[in-house]
């Protein structure tokens, strides 16, 4: 038996001088990121106390983390929630909210218009494990309410501002209708950000964010939250521990980078997009342009009612169809285009040759999709750069030579 080290060894020293935290008397003026997987607590009690939650603490950061706590209470905050969640991904807030309501022989109604991936979810994650999911046409009351009295519903789900054609969620009217039927409003608001639209104030239950797009608005990390009162975000927090889609500091450090410009952001985009929207409904070639600041828009009472502008994305259908769509996509020089939204930059996707291509025309024409259709998500550059770059790219399509089709075809619902 040798006699115990007067001195820790090399690599215990090595370890501990490592973790050493520094005293910091002066508050950071950004929220510091904790890149660390644990925290110790002092004692066995402490540390059971903070793992059930009987005492506020951290223990591990797939359970929580300071930096992605500030995040969640920052989107709270946003929306005048009780609480808030922040998640790894937007489609990871969307399934931790389902999860945390849904149950097998449950029924989910999601609004027939929206994001495909969560159309995807409700079926593939839910559906296959008992959930009985239906679409139903969100700007017809009476259809909503139908569907409703059909059969008992737990949750209701739709978009604030309905990815990629703009239509909007009478958000006091559904959630009326979902709370006489015993069922909840959730929100994806991620069209909107909170600047523009607080659903929580228009009756929805919990409201889902992905931060990717606006909140953290650079195109530059992936994040989700969900807000609403503490009780269902404990429900929520509760899915995302047991399925691990957890949000790393360092984006949640990125998304809090990105909200201190949030309103400054969207008052500039909206702006722009309003001026390109009058634009371009003015132009040969252009058969529809959906932006809810329009007074064209087919549901302009419910953006005064709900939105506080119109937001910065925008849809525009081209006469000359598919050929036209893909001409006008391939010429632009300043957007970039990609599938994503909310960013800096100007993103410009044409949903027919893309992120739809699955789609065949009758399918199309049902989700309000026209084969000339461009979802436009407005960004920062000067709104003159980005008129001329449209200007020629409108040129392009004329140049397809391709007649004018009909209008785009207008969906059973709202836009006709
Ligand atoms: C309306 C809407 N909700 C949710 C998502 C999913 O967000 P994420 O890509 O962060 O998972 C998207 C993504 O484009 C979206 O457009």
């Amino acid at each position: 038996m040798t006699d115990p080290p007067s001195r820790p060894g090399p690599s215990t020293r090595a370890i501990r001088a490592a973790s050493r935290l520094p005293s910091v008397a002066q508050r950071p003026t950004s929220v510091p990121i904790y890149q660390t997987a644990t925290f110790s607590s002092a004692d066995a009690d402490e540390l059971a106390a903070v793992l059930t939650g009987e005492q506020p603490g951290y223990a591990y950061s797939r359970i929580d983390n300071p930096t992605v706590t500030a995040l969640g209470d920052a989107v709270a905050e946003l929306h005048d929630a009780e609480a808030g969640i922040a998640l790894a991904t937007g489609m990871a807030a969307i399934h931790a909210a389902f999860l945390s309501l849904l149950r097998a022989g449950d029924r989910l109604l999601v609004g027939q218009v929206g994001y495909g991936t969560t159309r995807t979810q409700a079926v593939s994650a839910f559906g296959r494990l008992g959930v009985d999911v239906g679409y139903v046409d969100t700007t017809d009351v009476a259809a909503v309410e139908a569907a409703l009295a059909a059969a008992p519903t737990r949750v209701l789900h739709v978009e604030t501002i309905a990815n990629p054609t703009c239509v909007l969620a009478d958000l006091p009217v559904l959630a009326g209708a979902a709370h006489r039927h015993g069922a909840l409003l959730t929100v994806d608001n991620t069209f909107a950000s909170p600047v523009v639209c607080r659903p929580l104030a228009h009756g929805a239950d919990l409201v889902i964010e992905s931060a990717t797009k606006y909140l953290s608005g650079h195109s530059d990390v992936m994040a989700g939250a969900v807000v609403g009162s503490a009780e269902r975000i404990a429900a929520v927090r509760s899915a995302q521990i047991d399925t691990g889609a957890t949000l790393g500091p360092f984006a949640a450090f990125l998304v809090l980078r990105g909200i201190a410009t949030l309103a400054v952001r969207m008052e500039r985009q909206a702006r722009t997009a309003a001026a390109l929207a009058a634009w371009l409904e003015r132009r040969d070639g252009v058969s529809r342009v959906i932006y809810p600041g329009l007074a064209s828009h087919p549901q302009r009472d419910v953006a005064e009612r709900i939105l506080d502008s119109g937001g910065a994305m925008l849809s525009v259908d081209l006469a000359g169809g598919r050929e036209a769509g893909r001409a006008f996509f391939d010429a632009l020089t300043i957007p970039e285009r990609t599938a994503s939204l909310g960013s800096v930059h100007t993103m410009v996707v044409h949903p027919p040759t893309s992120s739809h291509r699955a789609l065949d025309a009758a399918a199309l024409a049902a989700a309000g999709i026209g084969e000339g259709l461009l979802r436009v998500s407005v960004g920062l550059e000067d709104e003159a750069d980005l008129v001329a770059d449209f200007d020629a790219a409108l040129a392009a399509a004329r140049a397809t030579g391709v007649p004018a089709a009909a209008p785009a075809p207008a969906p059973a619902h709202t836009l006709a």
